[in-house]
């Protein structure tokens, strides 16, 4: 009885907080090259957040000690926005304390939906596009979409990491329009779905306008790149900054930075902050995530944690005394709000993706018309090893693709900061050309 009425309390508790919370973060929208909550422009202040990084797979959204603890350092660095990787979230976990205390400190979350057992295989791509997955990622939107606080998701990060693998990208862009017809037939607000890119030069230009490009229902709402290349004190020009600001000026939807904070001058003093800030980029950027908030093997961050005690380094103190030094531009940061879609990159031995996209695939249909129903947690079985049903591993306008075969293995070769922290893993399995990956999946495929 005693417990009965605790849970009640809780219930009661968490149903208030929830209402209360609703008010608070109003969900943000996209305009243009724009986001903007009402009718304010919307920069992402942001930082990318995997405690416990690639050896210590967790949740943060659904332990409540841990966000509690972080949100508080969060709140003083002047955050605005957070993003939860791939292989950390658990869809079948309740997540409504954390997004709650999160909202009321004025945190919006970018979500990515993948994990290491249910993603995009950058060397299978169409037989990792399966209705295990598409169950996997419809049911994620389900369940962070009730949050007004969600910003939105990625629907892959970093599939495209090298000149050989951009045929996937039609699988990337197929599921950005899945998620975006589910999204406008399940919730009952838009919420943006895009990509994450690997700081690759050679396909990241294309990737973008590909993206961009085709009929409205098949284009990502926006595009993020992860960027090292600001490093030290360096400024707008020595970094290149002034150049991607060039090549991305007419880009008509919203850009941000996935990841930055380049390592190779440490401590780091966030100089780059006061340039992404300003009208200098403001026309075409909106902001950005820096990586990361908790520090790991990797020494990307900017809090230590050791059992629940948080030491704040170096790092932390400069990007904080940036953020609150620089203010967002004044108006709406000179975006544009009419411009037309990119042109199709033509695909070229340099870019193979098709722009004809493969269809939604049959077994799936069911969950796009009905829902996904429940979510399968971490528990569930993974979409990796599904394709043995399948026939066809082609990609429109292709053939002799190859197929998957159990003793296939590769290696996670990711251009990604977060990757170095992994180097020397040994991993392999059907898959491991695998998702995307930060750091983590690395670790957790030694636990298949
Ligand atoms: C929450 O995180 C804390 C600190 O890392 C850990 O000790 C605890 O076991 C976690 N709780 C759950 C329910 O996972
Ligand atoms: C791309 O090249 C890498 C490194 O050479 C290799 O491991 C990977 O299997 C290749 N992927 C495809 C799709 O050919
Ligand atoms: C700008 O675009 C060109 C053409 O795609 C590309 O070669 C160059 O690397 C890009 N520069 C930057 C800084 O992204
Ligand atoms: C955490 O801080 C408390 C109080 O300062 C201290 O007693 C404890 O030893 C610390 N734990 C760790 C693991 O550092």
């Amino acid at each position: 009885m005693k417990g009965f009425m605790a849970t009640l309390a809780a219930t009661v508790g968490l149903l208030f907080s929830g209402i209360v919370s609703s008010k608070i973060t109003e969900p943000v929208t996209v305009k243009g090259n724009a986001f903007f909550v009402g009718d304010k422009r919307f920069y992402i202040r942001g930082v990318d957040y995997q405690p416990g990084g690639s050896s210590n797979l967790a949740d943060p959204l659904s332990n409540i000690t841990v966000c509690k603890r972080d949100i508080t350092y969060m709140k003083d660095l002047g955050l605005n926005t957070i993003r939860v990787y791939l292989d950390t979230s658990d869809n079948s976990a309740n997540h409504d304390e954390c997004m709650d205390l999160l909202s009321e400190a004025g945190i919006y979350l970018i979500l990515d939906v993948n994990t290491p057992r249910f993603s995009i295989s950058r060397d299978f791509p169409v037989a990792s596009y399966n209705e295990v997955y598409l169950q996997h990622v419809f049911a994620t939107v389900d369940v962070f979409s009730k949050y007004t606080n969600t910003l939105g998701f990625f629907a892959a990060n970093e599939v495209i990491n090298a000149a050989n693998s951009t045929r996937a990208a039609a699988v990337v862009k197929a599921l950005i329009r899945d998620m975006r017809k589910y999204i406008s037939k399940h919730s009952d607000r838009p919420i943006p779905v895009g990509y994450s890119a690997a700081d690759v030069a050679e396909n990241r230009r294309e990737m973008a306008h590909y993206l961009n490009c085709g009929p409205d229902s098949a284009r990502s709402d926006f595009f993020a790149f992860n960027d090292y290349s600001w490093c030290g004190p360096s400024s707008f020009v020595q970094s290149g900054w002034d150049k991607k600001v060039e090549n991305y000026t007419g880009y008509s939807i919203p850009l941000f930075l996935s990841e930055f904070g380049c390592i190779d001058v440490k401590p780091r003093t966030f100089n780059e902050v006061k340039a992404l800030y300003s009208t200098q980029m403001t026309g075409v950027f909106s902001g950005g995530l820096v990586y990361e908030f908790t520090q790991e093997p990797n020494n990307y961050g900017l809090v230590q944690i050791d059992s629940d005690n948080v030491t704040t380094l170096a790092d932390y103190d400069s990007l904080k005394r940036q953020y609150s030094s620089t203010n967002n531009p004044p108006g709406d940061g000179g975006y544009q709000k009419n411009l037309p879609p990119s042109d199709c990159p033509e695909r070229t031995s340099l870019w193979e993706a098709s722009n004809t996209l493969p269809d939604l695939p049959s077994a799936a249909s069911i969950y796009m018309d009905n829902g996904a129903g429940k979510p399968k947690g971490t528990n569930g079985a993974s979409s990796q090893f599904v394709p043995q049903n399948r026939k066809d591993y082609n990609l429109p306008g292709e053939s002799g693709a190859p197929a998957p075969s159990s003793s296939a293995s590769a290696d996670e070769s990711d251009q990604g900061a977060a990757a170095e922290g992994m180097a020397g893993l040994a991993v392999g399995g059907l898959w491991m050309g695998v998702v995307a990956g930060l750091g983590a999946i690395a670790g957790t495929m030694l636990l298949f």
